[in-house]
């Protein structure tokens, strides 16, 4: 993949399939994977400051204030790599303040996929969601079963993702993703998540192979 760099937003539901998606993306496109859940969960597991805040919120499907948030992704984004590469920037911005913490840095997608999926199978895909932590690698014991005896023996499963945790944290989205919608309408390209993890992936490489794509429409302003 030999053009300018892309830069491109992922968003959606919890388990609507960001970090899923996400994967096939950057390997077949070399950009940099930016997911802000993971920044925290590393800050978190590496008991910082920042991350015992966080934690306190990620608990309760809180969104994390914008003080541990924002400077995180920012200094992330704006290392050499991502620079070059192009970025792919998953689960954020999540707010308006986010979104118009980009703006003031000049930041912007040339598209923003918006994975669409109903609540009945976000929770189910919650609830069977397990991680490899030695490669990172997202597995559904349903969907997306280990490929071995020896991974399926060392998947972990995240402390939020329970029933209730993940009722609160779709309230949470529900809330906040309209504002952000509003601002990057003009380069929103929706995509049906229901479907298998390739189909998925499938509508997202014509969205990415598009030729208009790097040049999107106009910003509204804030
Ligand atoms: P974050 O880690 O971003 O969690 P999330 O948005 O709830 O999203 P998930 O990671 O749960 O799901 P996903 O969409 O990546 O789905 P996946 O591919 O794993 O955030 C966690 C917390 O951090 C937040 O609650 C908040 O507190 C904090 N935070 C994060 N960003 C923040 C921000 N910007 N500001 C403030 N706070 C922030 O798929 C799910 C499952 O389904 C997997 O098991 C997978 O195998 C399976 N699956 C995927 N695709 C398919 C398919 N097509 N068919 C069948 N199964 C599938």
């Amino acid at each position: 993949y030999d053009t300018q760099p892309i830069n491109v937003m992922i968003s959606g539901a919890p388990a609507s399939g960001k970090g899923t998606q996400s994967e096939l993306i950057i390997q077949k496109y070399g950009l940099v994977h930016i997911a802000a859940g993971d920044l925290l969960r590393a800050e978190v597991a590496a008991g910082t400051e920042n991350g015992l805040k966080a934690k306190e919120y990620m608990d309760k499907g809180k969104l994390v204030p914008n003080e541990v948030v924002v400077t995180m992704v920012k200094q992330r984004l704006s290392q050499s790599d991502a620079q070059e590469k192009g970025w792919l920037l998953d689960g954020y911005p999540r707010s308006l303040s986010q979104a118009a913490a980009l703006e003031a840095l000049g930041i912007r997608p040339h598209v923003f996929i918006l994975l669409e999926v109903p609540e009945e199978i976000l929770i189910d895909r919650v609830i069977g969601r397990r991680m490899d932590p030695v490669t990172g690698k997202i597995y559904h014991l349903k969907y997306s079963p280990p490929e071995t005896p020896e991974i399926a023996s060392r998947l972990t499963q995240r402390s939020d993702d329970t029933v209730d945790r993940v009722k609160l944290r779709l309230q949470t989205h529900t809330q906040n993703v309209e504002a952000v919608l509003s601002l990057y309408k003009n380069f929103i390209r929706k995509v049906d998540g229901t479907s298998s993890k390739d189909k998925v992936f499938a509508a997202i490489e014509n969205i990415l192979e598009d030729s208009e794509l790097l040049s999107p429409g106009p910003m509204p302003s804030l």
